[in-house]
C-alpha cells in the first residue's frame, strides 16, 4: 500500500469536488468505514511490530490531513445544498400546527350569525331536562302516542326525589315539577323555559345538544344538535316563518336555494310542517352527471327539520293568552347543515375524534 499515493489521489479528487453531494461520496470513498485507509488501519496487525508502529503513525497522519481537508471543503461549499447532518439555516422551519374550530362549531356560528342579523336572540336550556319541559308542557302527555317520536334516555332520579315521589299524593304526582328526569330529546323545551320567564314579543333561537335512544347509522347519531326557533307576537304569521326560513337557507347555502313545506305532525304545533330544501348538490335535479344524486338520493329535496304555528295549548301552558298572541316555532339540524355544506357522508364522523377528518376543515 503506497500511502503517499493514496493521499495524493484523495487530494486530487477533492480538488474536483464542487458540491456537497460529490463531497459526500468522496468522504465515503476516502474516509468512510469501508475506505482503503480504514481497512489498512484495521489490518495493521499483519505487520511485524516495528513496521506496524511506523505505518500506523503515517496512516493516522494522512487520515487526519484528509479529515481537515474535508472540513475546509465542506465549509467552502456553503450551506445551500447541505444535507449531511449539518444545520441548514436556509431550510424552511417546521410548521407549528394550529388547531381550529370543529366543523359543527363553525356551522353553528354561521347559523347564529344569520339569525342574529334577522333580530333573533340566542337562548339556552339544560341538556338534562324534566319530563315536564321535554314532553308535557309541549302538549305531549305520557299517554300520547306521539311520545314514540322521541326515543328517550331516562335518568335515574336522585334518591331523595324517589322517596319524595312515594310520599306525595296522586294528585301531586301529576304535578309538573315532580316529573322524571331525562336527556332532552329536542331543543323544544327551551321554548317553554323562555316563554315562562319572558313576555311577547319574542324572537329567539336555541342551539343545543339533544339525545335519542336509537341505533346509529350514517344519518343518525344518538347525540346530535338542533337549532330551535321561536317567534311570538300579536300578529306573527306562518308567512313570516316562510320568509325567515327561506332567507336563512339562501344565506347559508346559496341564493338559488328553494324552500318547500310539507304537511306533517307535531303535538306542539298546529298546523305542522316538514322543512324541505332543494338539493344544493344536484341543484334540485335529482341527478348528477346522469347518475342519481348521492346527497338527495334522487329525491330533489332534503329534509332539514320541522316547524309550525305554536299550539294554543302550549301558549296556555306558559300562561299566555292564545287569543292575544301567536307565533311560529321550528327545529332544524345543524349536523345535517354541516353534512350537506361539506358533503360529509356519515354523521358519526363529527364525534369520532378522528383528526384525519377534523383537519380537513
Ligand atoms: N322538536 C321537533 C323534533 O325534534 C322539531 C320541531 C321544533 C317541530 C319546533 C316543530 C316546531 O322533532
Amino acid at each position: 500500500m503506497d500511502l503517499e499515493r493514496l493521499k495524493n489521489l484523495a487530494l486530487e479528487g477533492l480538488e474536483k469536488v464542487t458540491d456537497r453531494t460529490s463531497l459526500e461520496s468522496w468522504r465515503i470513498t476516502f474516509l468512510g468505514r469501508k475506505s482503503v485507509l480504514a481497512e489498512f488501519l484495521g489490518n495493521l496487525g499483519r505487520f511485524p511490530e516495528a513496521e506496524r508502529r511506523q505505518k500506523g503513525i503515517k496512516a493516522n497522519a494522512i487520515q487526519q490531513l484528509l479529515r481537515e481537508a474535508y472540513g475546509r471543503k465542506f465549509a467552502s461549499l456553503g450551506t445551500s445544498t447541505a444535507h449531511i447532518g449539518a444545520l441548514d439555516i436556509t431550510q424552511p422551519g417546521k410548521k407549528i400546527s394550529r388547531g381550529h374550530f370543529h366543523p359543527i362549531t363553525m356551522t353553528l356560528r354561521k347559523m347564529i350569525e344569520i339569525f342574529r342579523s334577522m333580530g333573533f336572540e340566542v337562548a339556552e336550556g339544560p341538556d338534562i331536562e324534566t319530563e315536564y319541559y321535554n314532553f308535557d308542557a309541549l302538549h305531549i302527555p305520557s299517554w300520547h302516542p306521539a311520545r314514540d317520536m322521541w326515543d328517550t334516555f331516562w335518568l335515574k332520579p336522585p334518591i331523595d326525589m324517589a322517596k319524595r315521589r312515594r310520599e306525595i299524593s296522586v294528585h301531586q304526582r301529576l304535578d309538573q315539577r315532580t316529573s322524571a328526569w331525562l336527556l332532552r330529546t329536542h331543543t323544544s323545551p327551551v321554548q317553554i323555559r323562555y316563554m315562562e320567564t319572558h313576555q311577547p314579543p319574542i324572537r329567539i333561537i336555541a342551539p343545543g345538544r339533544v339525545f335519542r335512544h336509537e341505533a346509529t347509522d350514517a344519518r343518525h347519531d344518538f347525540d346530535f344538535w338542533q337549532l330551535e326557533g321561536l317567534m311570538i307576537g300579536a300578529e306573527v304569521s306562518f308567512a313570516n316563518f316562510k320568509f325567515v326560513m327561506e332567507s336563512f337557507l339562501k344565506q347559508f347555502f346559496s341564493p338559488d336555494t328553494a324552500l318547500q313545506l310539507r304537511a306533517s305532525y307535531f303535538p306542539f304545533t298546529e298546523p305542522s310542517f316538514e322543512i324541505l330544501m332543494s338539493c344544493m348538490i344536484c341543484k334540485g335535479k335529482g341527478k348528477m352527471t346522469g347518475k342519481k344524486c348521492s346527497v338527495c338520493g334522487g329525491e330533489q329535496w332534503l329534509e332539514m327539520g320541522g316547524a309550525g304555528m305554536v299550539h294554543p295549548q302550549v301558549l296556555r301552558n306558559v300562561g299566555y293568552n292564545p287569543e292575544r298572541v301567536q307565533g311560529f316555532a321550528f327545529g332544524i339540524g345543524p349536523d345535517r347543515f354541516a353534512m350537506i355544506k361539506h358533503k360529509i357522508s356519515d354523521i358519526r364522523f363529527f364525534r369520532s375524534g378522528d383528526l384525519r377528518f377534523i383537519k380537513q376543515f
